[in-house]
């Protein structure tokens, strides 16, 4: 079977979805490795990497027309797909539930499509789930730039010229972001809060040594792990709760999301307006439109004082080790659907059901 790796052409995407490590093991599996010409220099991994390990370096064009499997991170775009023939199966993240219309043009192709980003969220499934890999490398690297952006150091310090007090670092989601956030925080010598709509997150959050902020959820519900949308009302009771050490806050981390939707809206200009000056909120949901209201997707704006990052680079920015763990994935995930080198899945699996979005042609999902 012949696997295309695609280099990625989204703006600012450093990453590649197949590391030299992960195509020898795949040659090693009997897998022929076709990958595009640079794709994974921006990851510091060169062409000579890959064909020092018997995969074979080719251009867009004989990829898209001799692979079997097309590999990708990103959602694959309207150029993509007017190289794509029927009968070839499609991998990458789709985030199928807010693109109908790329599902459509998908299904349009013929072709077969898995969304890596639907990975069920159960035991077995861990070690495919691209959407954690890379979300804990955003953890970690949004304590690193709030930690430069700041004009503070993070830990207590005690000096012949008087002691500097720890910094203090508020992280609203304990999903896989915040507790890598919350574990970096530490590390670095903060007083780190946290906050999640999920109560089971309080062990979590203080077994890494965070105080839990609690807020009354009754009548809030969770799905398979994640949060469903708040209502207003626990957005008023999450507010009376955290505003305090929101004000106090020198670094605040936002990492809220709910699959398929928009992420919700936790700090509103006017709490901006009452925090701290020189404070920073690195918010890692703006590319689902935001858990500040006043962030702006990849930009970084200065609103009353406080610095806000509307962060979705995160990931991209440790492209080496990003791109590592989300060919590791692709990997366990191409071994649960192949047996000798062959497809074989089964339809009523629950990972190959979640994440199997378009089949020949008809959607699935949507
Ligand atoms: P996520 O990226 O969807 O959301 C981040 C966090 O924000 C979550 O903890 C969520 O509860 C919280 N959140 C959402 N709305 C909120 C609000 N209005 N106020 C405060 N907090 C809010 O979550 P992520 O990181 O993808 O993980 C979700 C859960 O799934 C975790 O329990 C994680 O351990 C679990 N998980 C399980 C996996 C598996 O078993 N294969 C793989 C990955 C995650």
């Amino acid at each position: 079977m012949k696997i295309g790796v695609l280099k990625e052409t989204q703006k600012g995407e450093n990453r590649v979805a197949i590391s030299p490590n992960i195509a020898k093991l795949l040659v090693s599996k009997g897998f022929e490795l076709l990958v595009e010409e640079n794709a994974g220099m921006a990851s510091s991994f060169k062409n000579s990497d890959y064909d020092s390990v018997g995969a074979s370096i080719k251009n867009r064009d004989v990829i898209f027309k001799e692979s079997n499997v097309l590999i990708k991170i990103n959602p694959f775009t309207e150029e993509d797909l007017k190289l794509v023939q029927k009968g070839q199966i499609l991998m990458s993240q789709l985030y199928y539930l807010s693109n109908p219309e790329l599902i459509k043009a998908i299904a349009e192709t013929g072709a077969t499509a898995f969304s890596m980003d639907a990975m069920p969220r159960i035991s077995r499934a861990q070690d495919m789930d691209v959407l954690s890999s890379q979300s804990n490398l955003a953890g970690y690297k949004a304590v690193i730039v709030g930690a430069n952006e700041m004009t503070r150091i993070f830990p207590l310090m005690m000096t012949a010229a008087g002691t500097i007090i720890p910094s203090k670092v508020l992280i609203y989601g304990i999903g896989v972001a915040g507790l890598q956030a919350i574990a970096t925080a530490k590390r670095l010598g903060a007083v780190v809060m946290a906050t999640d709509i999920r109560t089971e997150t309080k062990e979590q959050a203080e077994s890494l040594g965070a105080k839990f902020i609690s807020v009354d959820n009754t009548g809030e519900q969770s799905e398979g792990g994640y949060a469903k949308e708040a209502s207003e009302d626990y957005a008023r009771r999450q507010k009376e709760a955290v505003n305090k050490s929101l004000f106090e806050a020198d670094l605040v981390i936002t990492t809220a999301m709910v699959p398929g939707r928009k992420a919700p809206v936790l700090i509103t200009e006017e709490q901006v307006k009452q925090m701290k000056n020189g404070a920073v909120i690195i918010d890692l949901a703006a590319a689902q439109g935001g858990n500040v209201e006043v962030s702006e997707m990849d930009k970084t704006v200065v609103k009353h004082g406080v610095k806000i990052i509307g962060s979705t680079m995160a990931p991209v920015s440790v492209s080496t080790n990003a791109s590592e763990l989300y060919a590791k994935n692709m990997y366990n995930f191409l071994m649960h659907l192949t047996e000798n080198n062959q497809f074989k899945w089964e339809l009523e699996e629950e990972i190959t059901d979640g994440t199997l979005i378009v089949q020949e042609g008809k959607i699935r999902k949507n």
